[in-house]
């Protein structure tokens, strides 16, 4: 097991709290259902959900956003690879509407899925850059013409300072730096990354600020692609 597989079984392991489990928290607190909302919003409206909408959700966890968005589609089928979380989003999303995938975004083949819209929200960080442009090539090319990818979350190399932006967390910083080599947070990526990667994949994209409100909004950005 990786050690983003780990940090995420551990989570399942010590709360039943649904935000808590996908780190939707703040020093170490869940966020509120008010947060919950600004995202759910969020990505409704830029993807202009509707109810003849064939989605996926790319990283799905526990199920939580899936399981509000479940309503404003046909149907949705929910992508995870932690297999603690997917079991956690098999009882809590037992509805018809949502189909669920035990696998790895990045090796799942969604040609035959015929979705129009997808959504990944708070996963991007896990990707390295290359993953992350093998996984768009791979998601965009399986769209139609006009479908909508909506990648949520992203945090903005630009804006790291905001978040490590007290002793604690510097510290932790150091410390995982130390131990593992890598950043606690994941990937961190600038803006023009996806302008360049849209424009390989002759898509538009537009980049988003997040809802002022929004616990991750001094140090994310969300971004949306058009096939
Ligand atoms: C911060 S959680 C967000 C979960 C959910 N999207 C949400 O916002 O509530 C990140 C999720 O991405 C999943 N993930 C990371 N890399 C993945 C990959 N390569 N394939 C499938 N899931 C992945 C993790 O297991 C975890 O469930």
């Amino acid at each position: 097991m990786n050690d983003i597989e780990s940090y995420y079984t551990q989570r399942v392991s010590h709360s039943k709290n649904l935000l808590y489990q996908v780190g939707k928290t703040i020093d170490g607190k869940p966020v509120n259902e008010h947060q919950l909302n600004l995202i759910t919003q969020t990505i409704k409206h830029e993807l202009k959900l509707s109810t003849t909408d064939t989605v996926i959700d790319f990283g799905c966890g526990n199920g939580v956003l899936t399981k509000t968005l479940t309503n404003s589609t046909k149907t949705i089928i929910g992508i995870e690879r932690n297999k603690a979380l997917y079991s956690q989003a098999s009882k809590y999303l037992n509805n018809q509407k949502v189909s669920l995938v035990n696998a790895n975004i990045l090796h799942h083949d969604t040609k035959l899925l015929s979705f129009n819209k997808a959504y990944c929200y708070e996963v991007i960080q896990h990707l390295t850059y290359l993953e992350t442009k093998n996984f768009l090539f791979q998601t965009v090319k399986n769209l139609p013409k006009n479908g909508l990818l909506f990648l949520g979350g992203i945090p903005d190399e630009q804006r790291k300072s905001n978040f490590y932006n007290t002793e604690y967390r510097q510290r932790t910083l150091a410390k995982t730096l130390l131990e593992t080599g890598s950043d606690p947070v994941g990937t961190w990526f600038l803006p023009v990354f996806f302008y360049e990667l849209a424009d390989k994949l002759s898509a538009t994209c537009k980049i988003l600020d997040q809802h002022k409100d929004l616990y991750s909004a001094q140090y994310r950005f969300d971004c949306l692609i058009r096939a």
